[in-house]
């Protein structure tokens, strides 16, 4: 059985057909049955638009069935053990796709559940947004193996993800994180023994320095909201800017998973802006996330 707790769990073999599969799917607006007869279980306990919503459409646009499951109105908000939740649902479901807080809690639905489980964002990764994000560069640049990434602001669960998509996929990425806030420095060495290309500096002038795409996320992630002022100070000098995209290749593009706080880590400017390529990548999710749940499901 197939699971998708990181991109880490698709090989590069994987990785390079699901975009592939993603591409033609997105191409022939992609209509199938494979997932006729099945329930899928959306757990969210964290808030959610594109993921959810994807996800859902997704579902039906392969022919299935999708429920929202969520802490206040189940037993989840009650503290029912984890263990006993995975294999309740496995008993009615086919898959569960869940956007929690500590990545133990998709750990845990693996083992005790016997259903495949698909992470929609956790305090530590989310790999549907980043793939589909390289499914966004891919269209633009199909040679990754000559785009550089930038990545300015928090080295967070989408630094980490994309950390990890350099480790499947042939791009370069530097990030450039303050001191406090870098990645996980056991997700960089992973990464980096399977060969990825990946620098690391405090100096978002030097990231964003002949980048393909600058990339940027909140200063404060969700279940952080109470850090938002120190990260605030953390984060000055970090803000994609006008200043910041001068100094990347002509053809650069701006990148966001959404929602973003315009004035913080993002201009207004640079966001509407014609390098800002962020309803792309909204609207890439749900092509992407089929193309997951293709893989898993087969
Ligand atoms: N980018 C992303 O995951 O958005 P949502 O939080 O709206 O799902
Ligand atoms: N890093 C953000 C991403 C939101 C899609 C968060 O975890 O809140």
């Amino acid at each position: 059985m197939k699971h998708v707790l990181s991109i880490l769990d698709f090989t590069k073999e994987d990785a390079a057909r699901i975009l592939q599969r993603a591409v033609r799917m997105k191409a022939e607006k992609h209509r199938s049955e494979l997932l006729a007869g099945k329930n899928v279980v959306l757990i969210f306990e964290k808030s959610s638009t594109r993921t959810r919503i994807s996800f859902e459409v997704g579902v039906r646009q392969l022919g299935g069935q999708s429920l929202l499951m969520t802490p206040a109105e189940s037993q989840l908000g009650r503290n029912e053990p984890l263990k006993d939740t995975a294999r309740v649902l496995s008993r009615y479901a086919d898959g569960l796709v869940v956007r929690t807080f500590g990545q133990d809690v998709l750990e845990t639905l693996v083992e005790y559940g016997s259903i495949p489980v698909i992470n929609a964002l956790t305090d530590r990764y989310h790999p549907c947004q980043v793939m589909s994000d390289v499914l966004t560069m891919y269209e633009r640049t199909p040679k990754l193996e000559n785009v550089r990434v930038a990545w300015i602001g928090d080295g967070n669960n989408m630094a980490h993800s994309f950390i990890n998509a350099a480790a499947r996929f042939p791009f370069s990425l530097i990030l450039a994180c303050p001191e406090g806030y870098r990645p996980d420095s056991e997700i960089l060495e992973h990464a980096r023994s399977e060969g990825a290309n990946i620098k690391l500096t405090d100096d978002p002038r030097e990231a964003a320095a002949g980048a393909n795409y600058i990339n940027t996320d909140v200063w404060a992630s969700m279940g952080q909201e109470q850090e938002q002022k120190q990260r605030e100070a953390a984060f000055a000098g970090y803000c994609v800017n006008r200043e910041l995209m001068e100094l990347a290749a002509p053809d650069c593009r701006f990148l966001h998973c959404l929602p973003a706080h315009r004035g913080e880590e993002v201009t207004e400017e640079v966001f509407e802006g014609s390098a800002s390529v962020v309803f792309d990548q909204a609207e890439n999710r749900l092509y992407m996330q089929k193309a997951i749940m293709e893989w898993v499901f087969v």
